[in-house]
């Protein structure tokens, strides 16, 4: 039985461009620890796709790490990062940002659809007792987009939050794990969705979409962006052939090449979504880009990954089915079939 993959967009493979990136940057020898030629040129694609002459980008191995990096660099250990009580900073990451921040703290703020209402933004920070030192002090707003449960905030939403944020003197951080799949959806550009809307430092996800080993911090901040030069080597993420994971970012901004994987994710998952909807399933998220919580009850999940469906068995009949850039047509048509058949036994 072939099996369909729906588990994470982490379970695809390595889009044949980013091989092809590694190979070609693995001739002859160059000096390590991103002192090398391929990184500098990073620097320029990053500038560039992002419009912002000053942008800075570093290579790290994991969206954790991206996040955790970002968020201390623009927090100080007695501060506090907010964000949506679902986020995985908040969730996820074991903790990485207070561990690495020396004892920052998070804190989850309510909002519809997975994603920060101002309304409960303004409320967080009316509560806070500014300036006492008994109180962490809220020092950034971390904004997940796409969100954890595959919904989007658009550039206007992002704009207020930071706006709000920055009424209170505080950064903006965005969790950009699936920054590309948001892009495609919204049909902006990144500056539109990051700087331009009052972001200072984004995590800026790869692998998920095709890389092969590398995320990466993009900064607009630039004392955030000093602050990472040590902080990225104190955490151990100046990789001493980071040569091979830029040039896994280059080609990956290089032609739209991101936009195009997410492309793919997005456009399958909805043919996918359409072709649920009318089985009568109740969508527990409303899939913005390439995931989707659906519940099919119990025994009918059972049957689908009978049939060689993979998936997050989220219980009480609820699954997670993500597409990637990989899923195709094909995939997604047997996937309908097999859900109509599980669905009528
Ligand atoms: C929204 C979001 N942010 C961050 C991460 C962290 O990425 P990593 O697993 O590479 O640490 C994930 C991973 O699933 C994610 O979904």
């Amino acid at each position: 039985m072939t099996h369909i993959e729906f588990r994470s967009d982490n379970a695809a493979g390595v889009a044949p461009e980013i091989v092809q990136a590694v190979a070609d940057a693995n001739v002859g020898s160059v000096i390590a620890y991103g002192d090398d030629p391929v990184t500098a040129q990073l620097h320029d694609v990053v500038r560039e796709v992002f419009e912002h002459d000053t942008a800075r980008v570093f290579p790290v191995t994991s969206g954790t790490a991206a996040n955790a990096l970002a968020l201390t660099a623009l927090c100080p250990p007695w501060g506090a990062v907010l964000c949506h009580e679902t986020a995985h900073i908040l969730n996820s990451e074991g903790g990485a940002t207070s561990m690495l921040g020396g004892g920052a703290v998070m804190r989850g703020v309510g909002g519809d659809d997975f994603r920060m209402h101002p309304d409960e933004l303004r409320a967080a920070l009316d509560g806070i007792r500014w300036g006492d030192p008994h109180h962490s002090q809220p020092a950034v707003i971390s904004i997940t987009s796409p969100t954890d449960m595959g919904t989007i905030y658009s550039v206007d939403d992002i704009a207020e939050l930071a706006a709000i944020g920055a009424e209170a003197g505080m950064a903006t951080h965005l969790d950009g794990a699936r920054i590309a799949n948001a892009l495609v959806a919204l049909g902006c550009t990144p500056a539109e969705m990051t700087w331009k809307a009052g972001v200072d430092a984004v995590s800026l996800g790869c692998t998920k979409n095709g890389a092969l080993s590398s995320e990466a911090i993009v900064v607009f901040d630039d004392a955030a962006g000093d602050e990472l030069v040590y902080r990225t080597k104190r955490s151990g993420h100046v990789t001493s052939k980071m040569r091979f994971q830029s040039a896994q970012v280059i080609a990956y901004l290089t032609d739209d090449l991101w936009l195009r994987l997410a492309g793919n994710s997005n456009a399958r998952m909805k043919r996918l979504a359409a072709g649920l909807e009318p089985l009568g399933v109740r969508f527990v998220n409303r899939p913005d880009v390439n995931m989707l919580f659906v519940d099919v009850g119990e025994a009918a999940a059972a049957a689908m990954a009978e049939a060689g469906m993979l998936f997050y068995d989220m219980g009480g009949g609820v699954i997670r089915l993500v597409t990637s850039w990989q899923t195709t047509d094909d995939d997604i048509d047997r996937a309908l079939d097999i859900t109509a058949a599980a669905l009528a036994s």
